[in-house]
């Protein structure tokens, strides 16, 4: 506070020909308040929350200047996120100079109450600050302090991601996923060709397994051995069958069988190329090759791009239910080349949509905004826009997963559209509706029954549905039977006792998780109906 972080941040911006950012700025547009309003009324849990998602959207772009807040690096994660992602310059200003610029001004800041507070405050914090790439003194003029750091960063040769940053061509993001175990990247860019195989060379040892689907591998499989075999070691292929309806548990278990048959090796790899269905068969091989073999993700859907590859969770169905077969093996490696979605049919990338919609309605108004403003942007395949909702949804996802790695609480929220979503998908035999369409008709149904809980703003169906269709998604479905949904209810994964956990949303971005008694499912069946949602 006082240290003159956005003055300087903005000037140095200016010198570099970047973007500025300044996140207390940013945290105001999205509550639409001033700062000490967000502390009175949301409160400090809220705006700290807040602060830590945009941090995470601003730093993951390469070409900005972001001014922090000065208790932004409060959150550790936060904190491991500067250091992986982006040069972290720290302004250094001896206490008695910030309070005399502060001076009156702090009787307006959230956190300042008495003369002691900024002593109190720069005392606890210091220890946060220590791992920064640079400390300046900046007891000077803004624009002497933007200069000199203009000269420290060009004088500094490391790699990474300071001005010297040696990107592959193409690059457009890379989103660092942290977790105790260690971690990964998502790597997002656009024909971004041979430097994969630099990355995986880096991962395990020995064979690396290829698997691919019967749709994708005819169209991308050599390009893209081609580039494994650039790492010079041996490349294993196999090809799954692609669909739904075949994501069960033989195909796995036909490649494991032949993965050991041949001797793989705990250090060997598993590379999967595809959507989400051969990504989360693949996942699954990798989870049981000997108790688990390094893995890493290369989507080529919409849906596997913004969703499906991040988080590690792998599995196939069960005649009981969707999904039911599985674990949690998280990717060393997320390789998203927006190139893949040439070839995806119009219909899959709007499934893909479905799934945008459901992290923009949890975690990103601005997302939803931008696909309200211009979804033909979308359809139409703008690469700009593209890759801006996948970076963002990226985005969303890495900071849930981060916070809530093997879903034991607040990552629940994912599964918003889910309940009704798989229970149709199911119900109506897997093929039929694509999964995205279906968690698109689930979306719709939570938040009409979000509403009759009184938990949703009543608003929000409508307005969901409007975008929807917009997207070319549908919102209903007809021709399913209660006694054929009464049984796929029967078999989520999301039962607790007797209730059924459904994920509500009250506004956007504010997500909230219920449970409500199982025993209830004839009258949700009945607001279905009553809304359209499930037509005769
Ligand atoms: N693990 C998770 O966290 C998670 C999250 C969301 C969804 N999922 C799962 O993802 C699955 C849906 O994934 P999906 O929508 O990607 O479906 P999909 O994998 O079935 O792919 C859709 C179709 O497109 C083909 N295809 C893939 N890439 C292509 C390309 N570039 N060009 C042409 N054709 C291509 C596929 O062969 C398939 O026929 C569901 O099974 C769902 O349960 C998992």
């Amino acid at each position: 506070m006082g240290a003159g972080k956005s003055t300087v941040a903005e000037r140095l911006a200016r010198l570099l020909g970047r973007t500025f950012v300044d996140l207390d700025s940013e945290i105001e547009a999205a509550f639409a308040m001033p700062v000490p309003a967000i502390f009175a009324g949301p409160g400090e849990s809220q705006f700290r929350a807040t602060e830590a998602l945009l941090l995470r959207q601003a730093v993951c772009r390469p070409d900005r200047v972001v001014a922090l807040g000065g208790g932004s690096l409060i959150d550790p994660a936060s904190r491991a996120l500067l250091s992986s992602t982006a040069l972290w310059i720290q302004l250094d200003v001896p206490l008695p100079e910030l309070q005399r610029r502060i001076g009156e001004r702090g009787a307006g800041r959230p956190l300042w109450g008495h003369p002691d507070a900024l002593q109190t405050l720069f005392e606890e914090r210091e220890s946060f600050y220590c791992g920064a790439d640079f400390r300046i003194d900046a007891d000077a003029p803004p624009g002497d302090v933007a200069a000199e750091i203009l000269e420290l960063l060009e004088g500094d040769d490391r790699e990474g991601p300071g001005l010297d940053s040696t990107m592959e061509p193409g690059h457009i993001a890379t989103i660092r996923v942290d977790l105790p175990e260690g971690g990964y990247d998502i790597v997002i860019g656009s024909g971004l060709g041979a430097s994969l195989a630099e990355r995986v060379t880096a991962i395990g040892q020995g064979p690396i397994a290829m698997l691919t689907d019967w749709n994708v591998g005819p169209l991308h499989g050599e390009q893209f051995a081609s580039v494994l075999e650039g790492t010079g070691r041996r490349l294993e292929r196999e090809v799954l069958p692609a669909g739904e309806e075949k994501k069960g548990i033989a195909p796995v278990v036909d490649a494991v069988d032949r993965l050991l048959d041949g001797g793989w090796q705990r250090t060997a790899p598993v590379v999967a190329l595809g959507g989400g269905v051969l990504g989360d068969m693949a996942g699954l091989v990798a989870s049981l090759l000997l108790r688990g073999v390094p893995f890493v993700q290369v989507p080529t859907t919409l849906l596997a791009m913004v969703d499906s590859s991040v988080g590690g969770k792998v599995g196939v169905n069960h005649r009981s239910g969707k999904n039911l077969l599985g674990a949690f093996h998280h990717p060393d490696l997320v390789w998203i080349d927006l190139a893949y979605l040439d070839t995806l049919p119009d219909r899959e990338l709007r499934a893909g949509l479905g799934e945008v919609v459901k992290s923009a309605l949890l975690g990103d108004p601005t997302l939803l905004e931008m696909l309200e403003d211009a979804p033909h942007r979308v359809l139409e395949r703008d690469p700009q826009f593209v890759a801006e909702v996948v970076r963002r949804c990226c985005v969303f996802k890495a900071g849930v997963v981060e916070a809530d790695r093997h879903e034991a609480g607040w990552r629940k929220v994912l599964n918003l559209g889910h309940s009704l979503g798989h229970s149709v998908e199911a119900a109506a035999g897997y093929g039929t509706l694509l999964h995205g369409e279906a968690v698109a008709i689930g979306t719709i149904a939570a938040l009409e029954l979000g509403v009759a809980e009184g938990v949703t703003n009543p608003r929000l169906p409508n307005r969901i549905r409007t975008l929807l269709r917009a997207l070319g998604l549908p919102t209903s479905v007809s021709g399913i039977s209660a006694e054929s949904l009464a049984t796929a209810f029967a078999g989520d994964k999301k039962i607790l006792g007797s209730d059924l956990s459904w994920v509500f949303v009250e506004e956007v971005g504010r997500p909230t998780l219920v449970e409500i008694p199982l025993a209830r499912l004839g009258s949700w069946l009945e607001l279905f109906q009553k809304c359209g949602i499930l037509r005769p």
